[in-house]
């Protein structure tokens, strides 16, 4: 009983941590400052998507940020928006 107790607030923690990840957190505050006027949050989960690997979302990512959003990012804050729609979103 106490090992499955352990088990479970390691899960509990866990994923309560994922939540709090300050990358994914922040690449959700800048995405959507700059990238939910053109479309929402479904272009990412409808069946037809597009991107289909890690490499293509990036790209995406890059083309939406440099051109139509004129978001202006540097690497890393454009990293944190990639990560943060591959976690949610994509799971590759
Ligand atoms: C000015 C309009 C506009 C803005 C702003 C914009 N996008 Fe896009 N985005 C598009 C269009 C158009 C498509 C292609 C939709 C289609 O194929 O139907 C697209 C597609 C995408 C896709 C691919 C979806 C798929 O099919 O898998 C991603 C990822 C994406 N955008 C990310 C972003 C991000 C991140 C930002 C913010 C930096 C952003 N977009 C801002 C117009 C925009």
């Amino acid at each position: 009983m106490k090992i499955l107790f352990a088990i479970l607030s390691l899960s509990l923690a866990s994923s309560a941590y994922a939540e709090n990840d300050p990358v994914l957190a922040h690449g959700q505050n800048l995405h959507d400052q700059k990238c939910t006027s053109c479309h929402n949050n479904q272009v990412y989960t409808r069946e037809d998507r597009r991107v289909k690997s890690l490499n293509a979302l990036s790209n995406q990512v890059n083309n939406c940020m440099k051109g139509p959003a004129k978001a202006d990012w540097t690497v890393s804050e454009t990293n944190s928006v990639i990560e943060y729609l591959n976690t949610k979103f994509y799971k590759f």
